[in-house]
């Protein structure tokens, strides 16, 4: 793993979109999408950028269970405001949280994996160490899977909300089998809320506890920090 500080969120999401324009232009077709905060400055960075990916393809890492893809809190809305209704794909993939038969969906979004290999995957990080909504402990083994959000993501994710009732309970997420898949990954995490899970993730021991931590394993991860969240490594 590459870890690199830099002062601020808004440089460090520079980087990361410098990463994407190479991985762009050395041929990259299909990139794997997150949502959250942490990844906001760099989509706003590609929609004014001129950038094409209109023959790529954007494969999104989870979604809630339950919002309608018009939902102002459903990933799909997310990604249509941020990124997607701005600047062109030509294939768009999100987990469907409105899918009625859950293994049928499972199955389909594997295949929709299978079919076009991820060339650069972007991650955020949860304050509990998740990646995409793998929750702790995770399957290092897994590929998309239905699960339980912890109650520390739905209290970390009921800012968004306006109670913490509205946040769901469930997701749909790809599974850390496919993220390690990924050729190559760009992982930001910023604030001091993150600074524990960052310090996990490169310091502590491949641990299914804290899910990112098994990218220690992957050939090939660029961490994006600020100062906040690298507070506490050596
Ligand atoms: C969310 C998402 C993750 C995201 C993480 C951090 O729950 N499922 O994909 O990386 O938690 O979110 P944020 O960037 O808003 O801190």
């Amino acid at each position: 793993m590459r870890t690199l500080v830099f002062d601020t969120p808004a440089e460090a999401s520079q980087k990361a979109f410098e990463l994407v324009r190479e991985s762009l232009e050395n041929g990259s077709t299909t990139f794997g999408l997150a949502t959250g905060s942490t990844p906001e400055k760099l989509y706003e960075l590609i929609v004014a950028s001129d950038l094409d990916f209109s023959q790529a393809s954007s494969i999104n890492l989870d979604e809630y269970y339950g919002l309608t893809k018009q939902d102002p809190q459903s990933y799909a809305y997310f990604m249509k405001k941020h990124l997607i209704s701005h600047k062109p794909f030509k294939n768009v993939y999100i987990p469907d949280g409105e899918a009625q038969d859950i293994d049928a969906e499972l199955a389909r979004y594997d295949k929709i994996i299978e079919e076009n290999p991820i060339d650069l995957q972007i991650l955020g990080i949860g304050n509990n160490g998740h990646i995409g909504f793998n929750e702790p402990p995770a399957d290092f083994n897994g590929r998309t899977q239905f699960i339980d959000l912890d109650q520390s993501t739905i209290e970390a994710n009921a800012r968004l909300f306006d109670s913490i009732d509205e946040v769901p309970t469930k997701a749909l997420t790809m599974g850390i089998k496919s993220i390690m898949d990924s050729k190559k990954i760009i992982l930001m995490a910023f604030g001091e809320e993150k600074a524990r899970a960052v310090q996990k993730l490169i310091e502590g021991p491949v641990d299914p506890m804290v899910p990112a931590s098994v990218l220690q394993n992957h050939p090939d991860v660029v961490v994006l920090l600020d100062k906040a969240s690298a507070q506490f490594l050596a």
